[in-house]
């Protein structure tokens, strides 16, 4: 097998690279993230690929250097996202929305996977049997929508489920072989989570570890039928 895990520097990425490691054959496993690739990966059979993947070219000039070590890919996750940092914070109210934040979440959380897949696509058809998984957010559903707040960050996901369902639809024809999912990992202890989980959520929610063997143990089981799906950790429906 040939896998390629993006933002594997983050929580959820670097603890399914080395999941990956551990569960399979691999012939080679390509990791990339922005900066310095955690220590589990300086191994024999990893490639490590330094990349801001939203900078012009970015994705295409990876699947070029992927395409020098292997001729497909069998699996690949993106685990890229974006909540927060310094300077953008999930907003509580309308009166917070920001053009300039919006675009960023939406650059990050949609048009990213979209690029991945354009661009690893090619690859993954060689595969006789292919999966492109991107983490995506339950918040992202319109149906679940409830509490509403996070305007960016929900609006972000739901556009990269569109996307990637809109990209499920053309591969069924274009590239059978190839399963597309959209994966919601469940709450877990990241960078990304951690300033706002409560006491009761934290008791709950999963360490990346436990999340990556459960999202691995869900790619396992679909089929070419599932492609387009959006399910959670457990193999369930997440409604749109
Ligand atoms: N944690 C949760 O509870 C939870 C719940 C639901 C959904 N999710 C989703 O799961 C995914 C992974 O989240 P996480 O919790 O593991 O977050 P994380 O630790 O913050 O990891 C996010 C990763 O995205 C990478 N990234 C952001 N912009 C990038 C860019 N332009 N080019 C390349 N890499 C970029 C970051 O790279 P750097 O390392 O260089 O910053 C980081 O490695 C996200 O899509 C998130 O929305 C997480």
């Amino acid at each position: 097998m040939v896998a390629l895990v993006a933002g594997a520097a983050g929580g959820i990425g670097a603890a399914l690279g080395e999941e990956i490691l551990e569960r399979y054959r691999l012939r080679r496993l390509f990791v990339v993230s922005r900066g310095e690739p955690p220590a589990c990966f300086a191994t024999q059979r990893v490639v490590a690929l330094r990349a801001d993947l939203l900078a012009p070219g970015a994705t295409v000039e990876l699947a070029r250097s992927v395409a020098g070590f292997e001729a497909r890919l069998d699996l690949v996750f993106n685990c890229c996202g974006l909540l927060h940092d310094g300077a953008l914070k999930p907003e509580k109210s309308v009166s917070a929305i920001d053009a300039g934040a919006l675009a960023r979440l939406f650059a990050v959380n949609a048009t990213l996977p979209a690029l991945l897949a354009r661009d690893l696509g090619p690859l993954l058809r060689r595969s006789p049997d292919a999966v492109f998984a991107s983490l995506s957010a339950r918040v992202g559903s319109i149906a679940d929508n409830r509490a509403g707040g996070w305007y960016g960050y929900r609006a972000s996901k739901a556009a990269h489920n569109m996307l990637l369902r809109t990209l499920a639809l053309e591969w069924r024809h274009a590239q059978p072989r190839t399963v597309c999912l959209m994966l919601q990992p469940g709450t877990v202890v990241t960078p990304l989570s951690q300033p706002f989980l409560s006491a009761r959520t934290r008791e709950h929610a999963m360490t990346p570890a436990q999340a990556a063997r459960h999202l691995l143990d869900v790619v396992e089981r679909v089929a070419p039928a599932d492609s387009g799906s959006f399910l959670d950790w457990q193999g369930r429906a997440v409604p749109w």
